[in-house]
């Protein structure tokens, strides 16, 4: 295709990407402002997401029972404490500085956004987390989010979860982590200035990532250690990196298969990376659209993926790739990764220094829209003639599917059965749900490896649960640690044996 020809293509499909977006978002929120106080009805303005039967289902979980509100000079904890299964706690405009946590099953956190006026839960830069939960079937809504060290909503082995038009700025780590969740729907999110991940889904199953906006964070959307996500209709700008999907080794579930990236704007991801140091995405190079790595069975379809200074997309092995410490039991290679028809434009026009020599040893001067390092099997990319690739003269040249289009969704059809959480397996739910998402066995994320910690506290399962309880500054290079104080003794005890116990 000649220049132009992509040009004009490009136009055409940003036309109809582009009502669709803001079609859904707009009817979205003129359901929320025409009706601010009946829950009933805010609960009903969710049909508009493309997720299916699925999706109908999550949202329709918690029309039940009683609507407990709160009003600025009162405590959302507080009407946690007193909600039961099936209630719905309406959070009127306002200001709020406190951390939410809600170990209940079916609790829907909704804010009342009044004239354009929402509640904000703003952390003033001391608070480390907004809404921590670890039941099932939450759902949380229409909240501002701002001023946090650590999180903004943080998923904690809690299956059947909704967390949908929150906007969230500047919360410290991750925005929004489900971590270790199945069956979870994340959509028309904003999220900006997040110093790892915007939109992180850990170790997680059966995930519908759409219609957020994610710009000016380190990395825009990550799938980590997951499997079953689609990751459709998103705008993603402005990122160090955009849209990532890998495996974390060391991490208790060692796996990233099953991911479809399709339908969203990943467009100028150039934002400086200031991821903190040593950590995985502060290895991100700045500028890119696209990371595949040690992911299996990833279709990338039908995107906009332009303006991404050093490559549209980089498909990886973990040999690869900066701040990686190998884990024996993840297999290190992206396989069976099909890139179908997107539209790819001004990419790679400053590339790292690896990226320029691969270019200097293929003889081009252009910049990649895709670029493939390191090994792995059965990938394809179809169209590439008219593309600049490098490192994929081995891949096919078609893939076996031409679209993923037939996939409406990857969620499951009825909920997700509950984590076990009987006492044998407490700790490692605990250890899954919590700890995983800042420390993995060999390698350093956000804090410090388990392994260091095992040789630290062997012997020792008290002083774990002690220092959890209480965290102490211990090294000037890591950021501190959280208190994990919600945690009641003989919870805190079980998951510093299992931490103990802890083998790859
Ligand atoms: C949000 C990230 C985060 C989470 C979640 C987290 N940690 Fe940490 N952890 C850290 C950081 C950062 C440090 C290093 C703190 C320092 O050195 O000042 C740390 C340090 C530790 C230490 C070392 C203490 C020492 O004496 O040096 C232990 C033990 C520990 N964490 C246990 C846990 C357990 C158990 C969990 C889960 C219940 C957990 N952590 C969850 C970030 C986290």
């Amino acid at each position: 295709m000649s220049k132009k020809g992509i040009f004009i293509t490009l136009l055409a499909v940003i036309v109809a990407a582009g009502s669709g977006y803001f079609g859904a978002r707009k009817q979205f929120s003129g359901a929320v402002n025409n009706d601010t106080a009946s829950a009933t009805s805010l609960l009903n303005v969710s049909r508009t997401s493309g997720t299916g039967a699925a999706g109908a289902a999550l949202l329709a979980t918690n029309a039940s029972g009683k609507i407990i509100t709160v009003k600025p000079g009162q405590l959302i904890q507080e009407a946690v404490n007193q909600a039961v299964s099936g209630d719905t706690i309406q959070v009127f405009p306002g200001t709020y500085s406190e951390t939410v946590y809600i170990d209940k099953d079916n609790i829907s956190l909704i804010g009342v956004i009044q004239e354009g006026k929402w509640p904000i839960l703003d952390g003033m830069s001391k608070l480390n987390d907004a809404v921590l939960y670890s039941g099932n079937g939450i759902r949380v809504e229409n909240l501002k989010i701002v001023k946090f060290k650590g999180n903004a909503i943080m998923g904690q082995a809690g299956n059947n979860f909704v967390i949908r038009h929150n906007w969230i700025i500047d919360t410290g780590v991750y925005g929004i982590f489900p971590q270790f969740g199945q069956n979870g729907l994340i959509e028309y999110n904003v999220l900006s200035g997040i110093e790892d991940a915007a939109i992180y889904v850990g170790m997680s199953d059966n995930i519908h990532v759409a219609h957020n906006e994610v710009f000016g964070n380190v990395a825009g959307i990550e799938i980590e250690n997951s499997r079953h996500a689609m990751v459709e209709n998103n705008m993603v700008y402005d990122n160090a990196g955009g849209i990532l999907t890998f495996i974390t080794p060391g991490l208790p579930i060692k796996t990233t298969f099953d991911v479809i990236i399709r339908n969203n704007f990943i467009v100028g991801n150039n934002h400086k990376n200031f991821g903190a140091p040593g950590s995985i995405v502060s290895g991100v190079p700045s500028g890119t659209g696209v990371i595949v790595m040690a992911a299996d069975d990833v279709v990338i379809e039908n995107n906009i993926i332009r303006d991404n200074k050093n490559a549209g997309i980089i498909v990886s092995d973990h040999k690869s790739f900066a701040n990686i410490t190998i884990d024996p039991e993840s297999d290190p290679y992206p396989d069976r990764v099909q890139i179908l028809k997107n539209l790819f434009a001004n990419n790679g026009t400053e590339p790292i220094q690896e990226i320029q020599a691969l270019m200097l040893a293929s003889m081009t001067r252009q910049g990649p829209d895709i670029v493939a390092v390191g090994g792995g099997t059965g990938s394809c990319m179809v169209d590439r003639a008219a593309h600049s690739t490098l490192g994929i003269s081995g891949w096919a040249a078609t893939c076996a599917k031409a679209t993923s289009a037939n996939i409406t969704t990857l969620l499951l059809d009825k909920p997700a059965e509950p984590r076990k959480t009987d006492t044998a397996s407490k700790g490692e739910v605990l250890y899954k749900g919590i700890c995983a998402g800042c420390h993995t066995y060999g390698g350093r994320m956000i804090g410090p490896p388990t392994k260091i910690i095992q040789a630290m506290y062997a012997g020792n399962a008290q002083g774990i649960a002690d220092y959890i309880a209480k965290p102490t500054k211990k090294r000037d290079d890591f950021p501190p640690m959280p208190s994990q104080g919600h945690l009641n003794p003989d919870m805190r005890l079980k998951v510093a044996e299992y931490m103990l116990s802890v083998k790859q």
